[in-house]
C-alpha cells in the first residue's frame, strides 16, 4: 500500500541529467504531507525489533527522510557529505561511479565506535553510495545496523550488492 502511494507520486523525467537516463523525481512526494508521514511511519514499522543508534543520511536527498526519521525514532542524525562540506576533521571514501569517482566524508566525531548506524537514503540505485557510506562507517568502527530507501531501481542489482552487509535492507517500494 505505502509502495503503491510512492509510486504513484514519483515523477518519471526521461533524459534526466543525460540522454537514456530515466530520473526519478520524488518532489511529488515532497508536497504531500500525509504521504511523508506515512513513508515515516512505514519505516519505523519496519525498523521495529532493530537497534538503530543514529542515522547516516547520505546528500542531499537523504537528508530529507534521514532527519524526519531520527528524530521520530529519537535517535542523532549524521550528514555524510559530498567532498569538501564538512567544516571539521573529517574522514573520507573515495568509490566508483559508473564514469570517474566520487568521494563522501564524515566528521571524524560523527559518532563513538560501537554504535549501530542506519544507513539512510531516497534511492537505491546500484548501491555503490550506500556500500561506499557502510565502509566508512565500518572504518571508523560503527555497525551497520542497516539500510533504508524510500524506493529501489530493482534492475541495477543494488540489493544484492548490500545485502552481504547488513541483512536489515529496507526498500518502501521497489
Ligand atoms: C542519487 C540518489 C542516491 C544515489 C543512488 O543521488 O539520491 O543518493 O544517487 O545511486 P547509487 O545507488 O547508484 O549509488 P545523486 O548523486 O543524484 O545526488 P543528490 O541526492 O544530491 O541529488
Ligand atoms: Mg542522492
Amino acid at each position: 500500500m505505502i509502495a503503491e502511494q510512492i509510486k504513484s507520486a514519483i515523477r518519471d523525467i526521461p533524459d534526466f541529467p543525460k540522454p537514456g537516463i530515466i530520473f526519478k523525481d520524488i518532489t511529488p512526494i515532497l508536497k504531500a504531507p500525509q504521504l511523508c508521514s506515512n513513508i515515516v511511519d512505514a519505516f519505523v514499522e519496519q525498523l521495529k525489533g532493530i537497534r538503530v543508534d543514529a542515522i547516516a543520511g547520505i546528500e542531499s536527498r537523504g537528508f530529507l527522510f534521514g532527519l524526519t526519521l531520527a528524530t521520530k525514532l529519537g535517535v542523532p542524525f549524521i550528514p555524510v557529505r559530498k567532498a569538501g562540506k564538512l567544516p571539521f576533521t573529517i574522514k573520507q571514501k573515495a568509490y566508483k561511479l559508473e564514469y570517474g569517482t566520487a568521494v563522501i566524508e564524515l566528521h571524524t566525531d560523527a559518532f563513538e565506535p560501537g554504535k549501530h548506524i542506519l544507513i539512510h537514503d531516497d534511492l537505491l540505485a546500484t548501491g555503490g553510495t550506500a556500500l561506499a557510506a557502510s565502509e566508512l562507517i565500518k572504518e571508523m568502527g560503527g555497525e551497520i545496523a542497516g539500510f533504508s530507501f524510500v524506493v529501489g531501481l530493482g534492475f541495477l542489482n543494488g540489493k544484492e550488492r548490500l545485502q552481504p552487509v547488513s541483512e536489515n535492507l529496507i526498500v518502501l517500494a521497489d
